[in-house]
């Protein structure tokens, strides 16, 4: 992690103030979403629908996310790049969930997320006693969901407040609220002296933050709350069309010769 980087105890400085966070998983994005101005990217284990092809996040490693949550932060600079900590690697000791955490940093996290309320507060508390950052993720909990209550929008206002404490009680720098019903999401964020960072849970949040593949209309369908802000899926086939017809009738490659000697095609090195 580079002392240049917004760090969590800016983000939680930021508390009252409204400001974007937007999924990333990997370098290409990570890049864009940073030149747009975006300085907090959540490399979530969302990771395992939008990228991986599985149908839920419980298949997600923690290797997984050592693996993306390095490339967003190699392809960025100055953004906070705060990592899930995936199912099945905190929950059963507080070393694990040192243990895990640790991992993610080394791969350049500034910030780890891990899912739950005062049931997992301890292990919040550990994490945050070895010296790393941790954001809540209370709500709606998408690697517990299909084993618990579903995915159904949370208005159980006095365990969503329990839950909300005992993780602020636990030194989270800031609190995402997936799915929780819009005044109990306002009323957490009044009572919360962090930034909560919302998803489908309202304009009263401080922050709030969208799987990037919504934001960009990469998939045919989006969450309802998702906004879609752009539509890169139909424009992403249109260009894979065109390359494809100008390749079939022959109008690619053209005549022009190719330069002897020509940089490597990806990444950071610089196009012609
Ligand atoms: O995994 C993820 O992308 C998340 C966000 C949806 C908050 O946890």
């Amino acid at each position: 992690m580079s002392a240049r980087r917004v760090s969590a105890a800016a983000i939680r400085a930021r508390k009252g103030s409204r400001f974007p966070v937007v999924t990333a998983y990997d370098a290409a994005f990570a890049r864009i979403a940073e030149a747009a101005g975006i300085d907090v990217l959540l490399c979530g284990d969302s990771l395992g629908m939008v990228v991986l092809g599985y149908s839920g996040t419980t298949a997600v490693t923690l290797e997984d996310m050592i693996r993306h949550g390095g490339a967003v932060a190699r392809g960025s600079n100055r953004a906070h790049v705060m990592v899930d900590v995936p199912f099945g690697a905190f929950e059963a000791d507080d070393a694990t969930a040192i243990g895990s955490a640790v991992g993610l940093v080394r791969a350049g996290a500034s910030s780890v997320k891990i899912e739950g309320g005062r049931r997992n507060a301890q292990r919040v508390r550990a994490i945050v006693d070895a010296g790393i950052p941790v954001c809540g993720h209370v709500g709606v909990l998408p690697q517990t969901a299909e084993l618990e209550r579903g995915y159904r929008r949370r208005n159980d206002r006095d365990a969503l407040l329990d839950d909300v404490d005992a993780f602020v009680e636990a030194g989270a720098f800031a609190l995402v609220l997936e799915m929780v019903d819009f005044d109990i999401a306002g009323e957490i964020t009044r009572r919360a002296d962090v930034p909560t960072i919302g998803i489908g849970s309202g304009r009263h949040c401080d922050a709030q933050v969208l799987v990037l593949h919504d934001v960009l209309g990469l998939y045919d369908d989006s969450p309802p709350f998702a906004k879609r802000f752009a539509e890169i899926g139909a424009a992403t086939s249109e260009g894979l069309r065109a390359y494809a017809s100008a390749v079939s009738d022959g109008t690619f490659p053209d005549d022009v010769p190719a330069p002897s000697r020509v940089p490597a095609a990806h990444g950071a090195t610089p196009r012609r």
